[in-house]
């Protein structure tokens, strides 16, 4: 593992660990970090054995945001053309379980990134907020989206339109963090996580957060309608034959993803 990549990648078992390795820049997401970091994701929803990824900035700080040095000059028509914010998207379309293990700033992009994942750990020190109304913008890459189905229109709207940052502890009062724990704790806390999730049958996890994603994208009815098809298509897995024969023959039942 080289320390030039600006993603590392480390696997323990079935739980990919993805570190933002940026550190001079506060892990700022410049495209090309956000490119090493959706081509990690691509290989994790690619490679059978992982069924779990840690998102993580390290111990200091999650993101400061996206990186404000390569927006200073650009025009609209390079913002549009270099689609750089949309290339984003590709984090919150892995099929996967992302947990993020949020330490120090989590602001802008390094925000609306954690809130791509699918569960906040944080550490005491975290602080998330999105300051770009300070620039003379607005959040870009979900912010004003996410943020307001994770914390309701009135705080979100506070925090956006002030620049305002929330400690971790204000966080999870709202609903945006899972856990708040130390910072010396903070991936010990995220891993447990992510390696229980990861003994569950993971085609089940894919199609279930797929469907805990579809509440907040769609109607009741169309969100209704794909747990459904979900909960239909996993009678088609060996690990739905496993699960509900182990518990009839009062066994631990073994999953093997297929
Ligand atoms: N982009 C580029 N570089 C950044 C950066 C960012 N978002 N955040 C920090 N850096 C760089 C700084 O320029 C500095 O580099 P140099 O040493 O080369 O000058 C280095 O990281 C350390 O930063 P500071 O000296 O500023 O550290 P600090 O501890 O004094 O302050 C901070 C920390 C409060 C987070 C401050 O760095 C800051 O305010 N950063 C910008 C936060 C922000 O506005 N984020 C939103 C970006 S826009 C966005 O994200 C749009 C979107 O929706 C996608």
């Amino acid at each position: 593992m080289s320390d030039e990549r600006l993603v590392l990648h480390e696997i323990d078992g079935h739980v990919a660990t993805l570190t933002l390795n940026r550190p001079k820049a506060l892990n700022a997401l410049s495209p090309e970090l956000i490119d090493e970091l959706i081509a990690a994701l691509a290989a994790c929803d690619a490679d059978d054995q992982i069924r779990v990824i840690l998102l993580t900035g390290g111990p200091r700080v999650f993101a400061a945001g996206a990186d404000i040095k390569a927006m200073v000059e650009a025009t609209p028509m390079e913002m549009l053309t270099r689609r750089s914010i949309e290339r984003w998207a590709r984090v919150a379309a892995t099929r996967k379980p992302i947990i993020a293990a949020v330490s120090g700033y989590a602001l802008g992009g390094g925000c609306e990134l954690a809130m791509m994942c699918d569960i906040i750990v944080a550490s005491e020190t975290a602080q998330f907020g999105q300051p770009e109304i300070n620039l003379g913008v607005i959040p870009g890459a979900g912010g004003t989206q996410r943020l307001t189905r994770a914390l309701g229109p009135y705080r979100a709207m506070e925090l956006i339109l002030t620049g305002a940052t929330i400690s971790a502890d204000e966080a999870r009062q709202h609903g945006l963090v899972n856990h708040v724990v130390p910072v010396e704790g903070l991936l010990a806390e995220a891993m447990r996580l992510a390696q229980l999730i990861a003994s569950k049958p993971p085609l089940a996890a894919q199609l279930a957060k797929e469907a805990v994603r579809a509440a907040a994208e769609t109607t009741l009815r169309e969100g209704l309608a794909l747990e459904l098809r979900n909960f239909f298509l996993l009678f088609d897995t060996q690990d739905q034959k496993e699960g509900m024969r182990a518990f009839v023959e009062k066994r631990k039942p073994q999953f093997t993803g297929r």
